[in-house]
């Protein structure tokens, strides 16, 4: 169990995620990104923000998953990000048992591994 809290914490969602962020900002504050700053931040705002209440915080609500699914330049941007430096470059399995796949037969602990650019 304390293994489990443990993959948890640091693995699943937390350093994935802090190190896409900060690959993601890093990008963004180069100057020849400087115009998909630009355009994200104009989505942002026109998306998160109301016109009226730009300069307060953003409050999580009920709306808040609509509004993100609405910033598909964001969405893009988060996407281009984990391309051009993948946080999980390559995943790993081994087969448990013989199995067929587009009929090839693979032998039980045949491994397999792959290349990855985003999930
Ligand atoms: C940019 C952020 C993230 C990246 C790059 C990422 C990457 C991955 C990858 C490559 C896997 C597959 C690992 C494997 O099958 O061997 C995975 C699985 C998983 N991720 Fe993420 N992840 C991210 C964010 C998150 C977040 C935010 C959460 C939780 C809130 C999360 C929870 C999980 C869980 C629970 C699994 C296992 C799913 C399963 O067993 O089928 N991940 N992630």
């Amino acid at each position: 169990m304390p293994r489990l809290i443990c993959l948890d914490g640091d693995s699943a969602g937390h350093e994935t995620t802090a190190n896409m962020l900060t690959w993601t900002f890093y990008e963004l504050a180069r100057p020849e990104n400087a115009s998909v700053l630009r355009t994200l931040q104009e989505e942002i705002d026109r998306e998160i923000f109301s016109s009226s209440d730009k300069n307060t915080r953003v409050q999580i609500g009920p709306d808040s998953a609509q509004q993100l699914a609405r910033c598909t330049y964001m969405d893009a941007v988060c996407s281009e990000s984990l391309r051009r430096h993948p946080v999980i470059p390559g995943i790993g399995r081994a087969a448990g048992q013989p199995v067929t796949i587009a009929g090839r037969r693979f032998p039980k602990g045949i491994s397999e591994s792959t290349l990855m650019a985003e999930h």
